[in-house]
């Protein structure tokens, strides 16, 4: 992380709590962070759907400065498409993040590099920003391919991008081998991947977007890792899967300033 950027620690709630646990979580959460967290770091929750509305209120209520965030949306405003919730939708609920692209809905539910670009322009186009998820399977890596993976989607994802839509954009890089495994990358390692993201972004988008562009990464972020992954210059935030379901886990993953 450097001065430059803001760091972004994200919590994706994946498909767990309903909108009570939702809502009891999210003040457990407001009480354990403090202003100077505020002050320090960006802090975005993405619970389910079906509870978007409900925290969206208490956030508004209790006037909590936690960003609200979805965990995908489809890339029409509206339709006949059964089931999907659109960017229209999410933006009108004041949701300022949207994930798009994360590999369970790549591996799961058969996204492709161009349904993953289309939804990063939709997302844009309602103003609220991207976080483009990417990364190698354990195979991938184990085959030297990841840098060739990672860069391809990050390529095809923002593909037709202006300069100023990638400075804003948020890239998690998540390894699939990492997430909920426990088995988290060594920082060097992420690092190194990151690096090669803003390499990309910049030869892409120029060195403006590129020092701007903030990088997660994710895959099994615990409090005793973050701030060793925080601490690596390209390294802006993480999207944290699991732990972001304790609210004193996540705050101190939040905190990793703190930590010793
Ligand atoms: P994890 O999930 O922290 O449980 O590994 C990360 C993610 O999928 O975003």
């Amino acid at each position: 992380m450097t001065s430059t950027r803001r760091p972004l620690i994200s919590g994706n709630w994946k498909m767990h709590l309903n909108h009570f646990e939702a809502i009891s979580l999210l003040q457990k959460l407001s009480y354990a962070l403090t202003d100077a967290d505020h002050a320090a770091v960006d802090v975005c929750v993405h619970p389910p759907f079906t509870d978007l509305r409900s925290v969206q209120t208490v956030l508004d209520i209790d006037d909590i400065p936690i960003a609200l965030g979805a965990q995908h949306c489809h890339d029409e405003d509206s339709g006949a498409f059964t089931g999907e919730v659109s960017p229209a939708m999410l933006a009108k609920l004041q949701v300022r993040y949207v994930i798009v692209g994360h590999s369970e809905r790549r591996a799961l539910f058969g996204e492709t590099d161009a349904g993953v670009n289309s939804k990063v322009h939709a997302v844009l186009r309602h103003g609220m920003t991207p976080i483009l998820a990417v990364g190698e399977t354990l195979e991938q890596r184990e085959a030297g391919a990841t840098t060739d993976v990672v860069l391809g989607q990050l390529s095809a994802g923002m593909g037709g991008l202006k300069r100023e839509q990638a400075a804003g954009l948020v890239v998690a890089y998540e390894p699939v081998w990492a997430i909920g495994t426990g088995r988290v990358a060594s920082p060097g390692d992420a690092q190194e991947v990151c690096a090669e993201i803003r390499r990309q972004v910049g030869e892409s988008f120029g060195s403006a977007a590129a020092e701007s562009v903030r990088i997660q990464y994710g895959g099994s972020v615990k409090p005793v890792n973050a701030a060793d992954l925080m601490a690596e210059p390209d390294i802006d935030g993480a999207l944290v899967g699991g732990a972001s379901l304790d609210a004193d886990d996540f705050a101190r993953i939040v905190q990793y300033r703190l930590a010793s």
